[in-house]
């Protein structure tokens, strides 16, 4: 009987990570009792199924939140800069996928495998959940942490476009249509040339038969906002405020699923049979490290699945205290929607079952 049950609203219902929440809701249908599907109002009136039953879509409103227990709030940072406080003062406990909180000394950044204690203590009755990047790389991290403690990580990203957006998806889709089947790739420029006004486009670059090594925006020094956030994400959620961080994010063109080059090194000297036996165990992990017979994680493998990834484990030559991995998360399952969802579901436990 869902009635007893908290209810939910889904803010940006109809976007990417509102896509893949909508497909979780309904494979963990037990948590929630009424579920409102909530988006801008360009969208006001759209049909989406969840859970197996059609829904409208309403529009953004302070009065949707009127009886709403838990709001996921999946929109653009300004949106839930604006509206994540407004449903907060009506009692309703907000999870932000948005960057708009993350470090907000108020709002505990959370990640379910790593630091559950978090989401008890938040004082603006908000949680955030990390960037797509800072997940595909803390769930594996995190674990190897516990046992020999992280000090540094030196980090290159392959990021999928789908970490864009929608419009970051229809960018790599009509680049490719017009670049399939041709010569392209083989004089400087020709494929900017061919692809002429990618204006639309989220990439600073073409992304079809291109690597694009520049993702979110300018943050200073060089760095991007997107390089700076894992740091800073990284820090917050291991508790780890003097963490070294370096890392460079690439965009690829793979529509979904986050791939890392990571070296990580630690306090502890590395038995690297050790780190095979934690990642194999860890909670959201899967140990996939074969490389002879072909067995490493791939986007292309990995896309749709939950846990995070991770192969190529070994020692650093020139470092006993160093490790080289390679992982590769969902971004828009782990990387977002999925933890969200995991973390209010811890939050939903909260909550007395009324009759
Ligand atoms: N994509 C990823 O890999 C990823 C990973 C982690 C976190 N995130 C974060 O998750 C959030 C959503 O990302 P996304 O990739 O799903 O974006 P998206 O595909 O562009 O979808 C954006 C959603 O926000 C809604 N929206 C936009 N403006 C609105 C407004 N003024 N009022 C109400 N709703 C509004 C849109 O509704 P309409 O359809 O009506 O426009 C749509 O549902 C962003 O903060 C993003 O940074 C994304």
């Amino acid at each position: 009987m869902t009635a007893c049950r908290p209810s939910l609203a889904v803010v940006g219902a109809t976007g990417a990570i509102g896509g893949v929440m909508l497909q979780i809701l309904s494979q963990h249908a037990d948590v929630w009792g009424e579920v409102k599907l909530i988006a801008s109002p360009r969208s006001a009136g759209r049909k989406l199924v969840v859970r197996g039953e059609e829904s409208e879509v309403l529009e953004l409103t302070e009065d949707v939140f009127d009886d709403v227990d838990v709001a996921l709030f999946l929109v653009p940072d300004e949106v839930s800069a604006q509206w994540a406080p407004i449903a907060a003062a009506k009692g309703t406990v907000v999870i932000d996928d948005s960057a708009a909180f993350r470090l907000d000394a108020d709002v505990p950044l959370v990640v379910p495998e790593i630091n559950p204690h978090a989401v008890r203590i938040r004082p603006r009755g908000i949680v955030a959940s990390p960037n797509c990047t800072t997940l595909a790389l803390i769930v594996a991290v995190g674990a190897l942490h516990a046992e020999f403690g992280v000090r540094e990580l030196v980090v290159s990203s392959y990021q999928a476009v789908s970490g864009a957006g929608r419009e970051g998806v229809a960018a790599l889709r009509e680049q490719l249509s017009m670049v399939a089947g041709t010569e392209l790739g083989t004089k400087p420029g020709d494929v900017r040339r061919a692809l002429g006004d990618t204006e639309g486009s989220p990439f600073a670059a073409p992304v079809a038969l291109n690597v694009v090594p520049w993702a979110g925006t300018e943050a200073g020094d060089g760095w991007s906002s997107e390089e700076l956030a894992i740091r800073e994400e990284c820090r917050k959620v291991l508790d780890l405020p003097g963490l070294r961080v370096a890392a460079t994010c690439v965009y690829v063109p793979v529509v979904a699923t986050h791939s890392m080059s990571v070296h990580a090194r630690f306090e502890n000297e590395i038995a690297v049979d050790r780190a095979h036996e934690i990642l194999a165990t860890a909670p959201g992990v899967v140990l996939y490290d074969s490389p002879a017979a072909g067995d490493f994680p791939t986007p292309s493998d990995v896309v749709g699945t939950d846990p995070t990834w991770v192969g190529r484990v070994r020692r650093s030559l020139d470092d006993p205290r160093g490790l080289e991995l390679f992982v590769c998360g969902d971004n828009l399952r782990k990387g977002a929607a999925l933890n969200v969802a995991q973390i209010a579901e811890s939050v939903a436990a909260e909550f007395p079952q009324r009759s």
